[in-house]
């Protein structure tokens, strides 16, 4: 039996992680500690939710009583998708990204090293090596955050590695690119055009919507996390994307063919501050692990765009409330 922390697992990535997960790995014991912020949704494990191998705790992960009950029997690998994850909301009000992705890092960190865990594998992201006008990003490359959020993420990045350095934890770090499929939370891009298109609401394209993002189906990714820790070295980054480099605009153009929509939906709204231009990975490292994506870009968009066309009391109910304030204060539209 192998006991299996996941943090975070009600939101976007981890809930598929944890889907992933118990079929993929029939003698992992998983407990997810998720804090249920409005981006934690148990709708996203509805159907693991009586499985035998599976328990869920609301807990914090900034708060050491809350990691060491969902410890308590012993732990042998925590996998921390939990953070705050939303850019233009980091730029707004960093506290929180400080608090859960800095703090919580070190407090799961702690925990870990407490509980001589077997593997900790940090979910980092490209965003930490700031905007890279030409060529890829390798793991060896200089980190240049420029939002609450990226910096956050590189700060519990080097943390994680500095546990390995120091105290030997096995410590795991990947640096995955714009992940997409079901299950986004609406604020993020694809499901927001999306979900605004089905309901005839404006797209809010930001500047002049040439911004390049490397996109990376989210099932794909789940693989690669599988990759890293069997197959790579502990202390080690390993970068994960699928060379998708999309432009903004030929996304919203995609999104609103295929829904038949109009393109004067397209609202161009002032940029986001310290907007990173673009973001490209180098993968070789993760790829002579023998993990390559199976999802084409073009397949992953027609799955997403048919998952929220279908599942609409997945997102309706969240386009309200927090959210619509959130929307209406940070759009003005
Ligand atoms: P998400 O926003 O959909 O979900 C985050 C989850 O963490 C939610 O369930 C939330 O309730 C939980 N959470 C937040 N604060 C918490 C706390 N203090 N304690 C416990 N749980 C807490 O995020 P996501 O898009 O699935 O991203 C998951 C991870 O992957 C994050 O670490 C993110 O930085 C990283 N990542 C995301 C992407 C992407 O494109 N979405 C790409 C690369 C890396
Ligand atoms: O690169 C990985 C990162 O991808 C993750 O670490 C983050 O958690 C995740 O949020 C994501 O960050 P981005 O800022 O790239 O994603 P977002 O969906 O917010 O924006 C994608 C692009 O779309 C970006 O260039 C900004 C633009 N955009 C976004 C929103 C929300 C718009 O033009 N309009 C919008 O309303």
């Amino acid at each position: 039996m192998t006991r299996v922390l996941v943090t975070g697992g009600a939101g976007f990535i981890g809930s598929h992680y944890v889907h992933h997960a118990l079929a993929a790995h029939p003698d992992w014991h998983i407990t997810v500690l998720d804090k249920l912020t409005y981006a934690g949704n148990l709708a996203n494990l509805e159907d693991v939710k009586d499985h035998p191998r599976y328990r869920f705790l609301c807990g914090d992960i900034a708060s050491r009583p809350d990691v060491e009950k969902a410890t308590e029997d012993g732990m042998d690998c925590i996998f921390n998708f939990a953070a705050e994850t939303h850019v233009d909301r980091s730029i707004g009000q960093p506290e929180g990204f400080i608090r859960t992705d800095i703090y919580g890092a070190y407090t799961l960190l702690e925990v870990a090293r407490q509980r001589k865990a077997k593997a900790f594998v940090q979910i980092s992201t490209d965003e930490v090596y700031g905007s890279v006008a030409q060529g890829q990003s390798r793991e060896t490359d200089a980190l240049m955050p420029s939002n609450p959020y990226s910096a956050s993420k590189a700060a519990a990045d080097r943390l994680a590695y500095s546990y390995f350095a120091t105290y030997g934890l096995p410590v795991y770090i990947s640096r995955a690119s714009n992940n997409f499929g079901p299950r986004q939370y609406p604020e993020k891009v694809i499901p927001l055009f999306v979900t605004n298109a089905l309901v005839n609401e404006p797209l809010p394209l930001y500047g002049d919507g040439e911004n390049v993002r490397d996109w990376l189906f989210v099932t794909d990714h789940c693989m690669a996390l599988d990759v890293m820790l069997e197959r790579g070295a502990p202390g080690e980054v390993y970068n994960i994307g699928a060379g998708n480099e999309r432009r903004n605009i030929e996304i919203t153009r995609l999104i609103l063919d295929r829904l038949n929509k109009p393109t004067t939906l397209v609202r161009p709204v002032q940029d986001r501050p310290g907007h990173d231009r673009r973001y490209a990975l180098d993968c070789s490292k993760i790829r002579a692990l023998g993990w390559a994506p199976r999802v084409t870009f073009e397949q992953g968009l027609e799955q997403t765009i048919a998952w929220y066309t279908e599942n609409r009391s997945w997102w309706l109910p969240i386009k309200t409330g927090e959210y619509l304030e959130y929307y209406r204060n940070h759009y003005r539209l």
